[in-house]
């Protein structure tokens, strides 16, 4: 059996329990991996209040969680390059994140380097990949300026060290106590709230060539004036506010490459995925409440064994 944290219905944290259930059976190019950490991420409480609906039928009860690290235990049919006992990180493709055992597939996966942390390997499957598709698509030149809003969460300050890196100017805004964090990864740091637009026009004289937003809504819209090419907006929180101003969301590439290129990044020093808070398995509930507060430092992470 399977230890798995699920939720049963749509709706708030009072759905969410501790379940057994039975482990589950690799399919067709699928691992089964005994999961040693999984990321927590705003899209697991989000699919629990039921934001998905619209396009996800409730096949109740729904493990939680989408990014784990762990070792690999059974290869299902026709998996190759891959053996029982290799560590591994990725996307989860059935059974749980927030639980004993997940199903990862060989189009999302990648071999976890010896040194690079189960801890940090959990936050590249969905914080650290979406990071490096948006900086991707953005492809911010060097010297340009990238104004990064929630730059102190778990895809924020991966972004930012990820366009840094390329050269990048990075603006982040983040509330007060993140200064420290966003700084520490060589980004100028610009709190949000009232006057915003104003202290990063401050902050970035030569203009802003682009956005990458983890917040939408008014965040996004105050500053998006302050960009000339709007195709150059892209969002991970709000697609319907960037798709209004004239861009839209990150394109996603959702595959090994893109997972494999990102563990590299954490392995060479260019990517350091912050993970801020550490829970316990049984704590998965905490983790989570942790998240949906909206004000996350950087990635929190379930240590599952
Ligand atoms: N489409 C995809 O594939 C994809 C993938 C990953 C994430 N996402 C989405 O992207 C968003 C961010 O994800 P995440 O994992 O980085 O979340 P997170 O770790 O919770 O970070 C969000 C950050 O935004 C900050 N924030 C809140 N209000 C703000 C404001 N008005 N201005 C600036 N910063 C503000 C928060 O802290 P402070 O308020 O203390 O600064 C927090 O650090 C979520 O909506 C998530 O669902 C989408």
């Amino acid at each position: 059996m399977a230890r798995t944290y699920v939720f049963t219905q749509h709706g708030g944290p009072e759905n969410q329990t501790f379940l057994d259930l039975p482990k589950p059976d690799p399919g067709p190019g699928q691992l089964l991996v005994a999961v040693r950490a999984a990321g927590v991420n705003p899209a697991d409480w989000k699919q629990r209040a039921g934001f998905r609906r619209a396009t996800e039928t409730l096949d109740s009860p729904v493990p939680l969680g989408r990014e784990i690290s762990g070792v690999v235990e059974a290869l299902g049919e026709g998996v190759e390059g891959y053996s029982v006992g290799d560590e591994v990180y990725g996307t989860v493709a059935g059974g749980g994140g927030y639980a004993e055992y997940a199903l990862l597939s060989t189009d999302a996966i990648a071999r976890k380097p010896a040194s690079v942390s189960f801890l940090d390997a959990a936050t590249l499957g969905v914080a650290g990949a979406t990071a490096f598709d948006a900086i991707a698509e953005l492809d911010p030149q060097p010297g340009e300026t990238l104004v990064v809003i929630g730059a102190g969460g778990g895809v924020g300050i991966a972004a930012a060290q990820i366009a840094i890196a390329r050269g990048a100017k990075v603006i982040g805004t983040a509330s007060a106590s993140k200064a420290g964090l966003v700084e520490s990864v060589g980004a100028v740091h610009v709190p949000y709230g009232d006057g915003v637009v104003d202290r990063v026009r401050a902050a970035a004289p030569d203009g802003v060539a682009a956005i990458f937003d983890l917040v939408g809504g008014d965040a996004l819209t105050e500053l998006a004036g302050l960009v000339e090419d709007k195709t150059r907006i892209r969002t991970a929180a709000d697609p319907t506010t960037a798709t209004e101003l004239g861009g839209g969301p990150v394109t996603r590439a959702r595959n090994s490459a893109v997972l494999e290129a990102v563990g590299r990044l954490v392995e060479d020093g260019t990517l350091k995925p912050f993970v801020t808070e550490v829970f316990p398995l049984d704590k998965a509930g905490d983790a989570l409440a942790l998240v949906e507060s909206g004000h996350a430092t950087g990635k929190v992470v379930l240590e599952v064994s």
